[in-house]
């Protein structure tokens, strides 16, 4: 917990920054983001005005997901240093008054990892295997669910029997009804809580438990990374529970450690179970990130979002981009979108979750070419879904400098595009750029409290009040009239007294 900081439910209104560390920053030149350059570069995300950062898994890994295949949740893959590396990381950051939230992979280990290797070694029907969801040799796999990267679910073992892995097969599902995987991870948690973590953001958060008997979902094409249906592998009553423990041992720490959760549910009342008193601190808000640009349908998400959220006493998170989903520039077609859509995120109460680069107004990266790519789901899709690595290419930010300063030699482990002109250097200290508006709304965003309130609009407007805040946004085809009221920002520019289509203002 940063020294200087009371107990304060920090969480609740937090701008949290997502580091996907293989693509941050690299500090010993081999191309591959490290903790060392991390570190290094942990002055400009405070000078950015975030409040935490989480890392996506930096532990021992082969490397078939990007480190979400853990084969040593106690250590650090070479690949991004040491634990030490994470102490002094930690450390600094913390002297920086930036909190620290690591990822936990719970709902699948490495095929890599101790326990798999040995349960393949101990056989059927052995104490090693009840650890992992096996079930006895067949001709056809024992049920039709199929993976979320493509093709089935299922994979056989040399000696027939069949193993669950509802993400790649180097990612086998853990069985969580097994005593053993319960105490490992509560144990895990307590070790990184013991080195000084502020929180946890845990993956598949409801994928764990599966319905008994692990009955088939009767028809293909089941899911995505993030649906809707219901399905007998996710968002089981069952996975409450684990909650329930995992909240006491968050609470036993002094400071004000959080968990939020990856979780998709098919309402945001089922989600807000997830955020109980008693179970974790935030789920992820995908119904934000999944609108799309309409004024009806994104004040309908927020009314359902707070609604629900309000209902447990939680706060909401909004989000807009992660790792997973292709950059919001691109997918709303536009950077003056994404800026207007960012000042909106940003005046919402609750907290916001930011991904490394949407600060820079990164797009999407469409032309990997096929050789360079590492997702499984490109490879599993057969080259038909490119995948997640276009909003996985490492951070540009010196313009001057080869690959853009990702690395000091200029390696980079994806290949990046022309970013000369969006790189950190190119933006710093220009007012109109990505990185100021992000600054500035970061820096004003702390001034402002208390819920929403929506004010009438012309159609297709959002336009509602918190305390300390006025924010409109314009989603007709048509400049609007500017509402009076002092500009404190706006995401474009305000010709003559209007707002014109697609931008945001803030005023008092
Ligand atoms: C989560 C991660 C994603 C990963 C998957 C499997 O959805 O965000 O990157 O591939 O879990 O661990």
């Amino acid at each position: 917990m940063p020294s200087s900081d009371v107990p304060s439910n920090w969480w609740r209104t937090a701008v949290i920054y997502e580091i996907y560390v293989r693509s941050f920053a690299d500090g010993n030149g081999d191309g591959e983001g490290d903790l060392i350059g991390l570190r290094e570069r942990l002055p400009y995300l405070r000078d950015l005005g975030v409040d935490a950062i989480w890392l996506t898994p930096f532990y021992r890994s082969p490397m078939v997901d990007g480190g979400y295949d853990v084969a040593d949740y106690r250590d650090v893959d070479p690949l991004f240093g040491t634990l030490a590396d994470f102490d002094a990381m930690l450390a600094a950051a913390h002297a920086l008054d930036i909190r620290v939230i690591v990822d936990i992979v719970p709902n699948h280990t490495s095929s890599q990892h101790p326990w798999f290797t040995s349960a393949l070694t101990a056989g059927p029907g052995s104490l090693e295997r009840d650890r992992y969801i096996f079930r006895p040799a067949s001709e056809e796999p024992p049920n039709d669910w199929e993976s979320i990267f493509g093709g089935r679910a299922w994979t056989r073992t040399p000696d027939g029997e069949w193993y669950l892995h509802l993400f790649d097969p180097g990612q086998p599902d853990l069985n969580w009804d097994n005593a053993d995987v319960r105490a490992e991870f509560e144990s895990v948690l307590r070790f990184w809580l013991d080195r000084g973590v502020d929180g946890f953001r845990i993956d598949v958060a409801h994928g764990m438990v599966k319905e008994a008997g692990l009955p088939s979902v009767g028809h293909p094409q089941q899911i995505g990374l993030l649906g809707r249906e219901p399905l007998p592998y996710f968002d089981q009553d069952g996975v409450h529970e684990i909650y329930r423990a995992w909240r006491k041992i968050l609470d036993s720490y002094p400071g004000d450690r959080m968990a939020v959760a990856e979780a998709w549910a098919s309402t945001p009342l089922r989600l807000a179970r997830y955020v109980a008193p008693d179970e974790l601190h935030q789920a992820f808000n995908f119904d934000f990130l999944a609108a799309p640009w309409s004024a009806a349908e994104l004040r309908a998400t927020i009314d359902a979002c707070v609604e629900a959220a309000d209902s447990v006493g939680a706060p909401t998170t909004w989000v807009l981009s992660n790792h997973d989903k292709a950059r919001h520039v691109t997918r709303f077609g536009s950077p003056g979108i994404a800026r207007a859509a960012a000042l909106l995120m940003l005046a919402l109460p609750g907290a916001a979750y930011l991904y490394q680069g949407e600060e820079l107004g990164l797009p999407e990266v469409l032309d990997l070419p096929a050789d360079a790519r590492q997702d499984p789901v490109w490879h599993r899709s057969g080259g038909t879904d490119p995948g997640r690595d276009g909003c996985r290419v490492p951070l540009p930010w010196d313009a001057s400098l080869p690959a853009y300063g990702f690395s000091t030699t200029g390696r980079s482990w994806l290949p990046q595009p022309d970013w000369a002109s969006l790189a950190a250097s190119s933006q710093q200290g220009v007012p109109s750029s990505f990185l100021e508006l992000y600054r500035t709304a970061l820096r004003l965003r702390r001034t402002f409290t208390g819920p929403l309130t929506w004010n009438d609009s012309p159609t297709d407007v959002l336009d509602f009040s918190r305390d300390g805040l006025r924010c409109v946004v314009n989603l007709s085809g048509a400049a609007v009239p500017l509402p009076t009221g002092s500009v404190v920002l706006a995401s474009g520019d305000l010709p003559d007294g209007t707002l014109p289509p697609d931008t945001a203002v803030w005023l008092r």
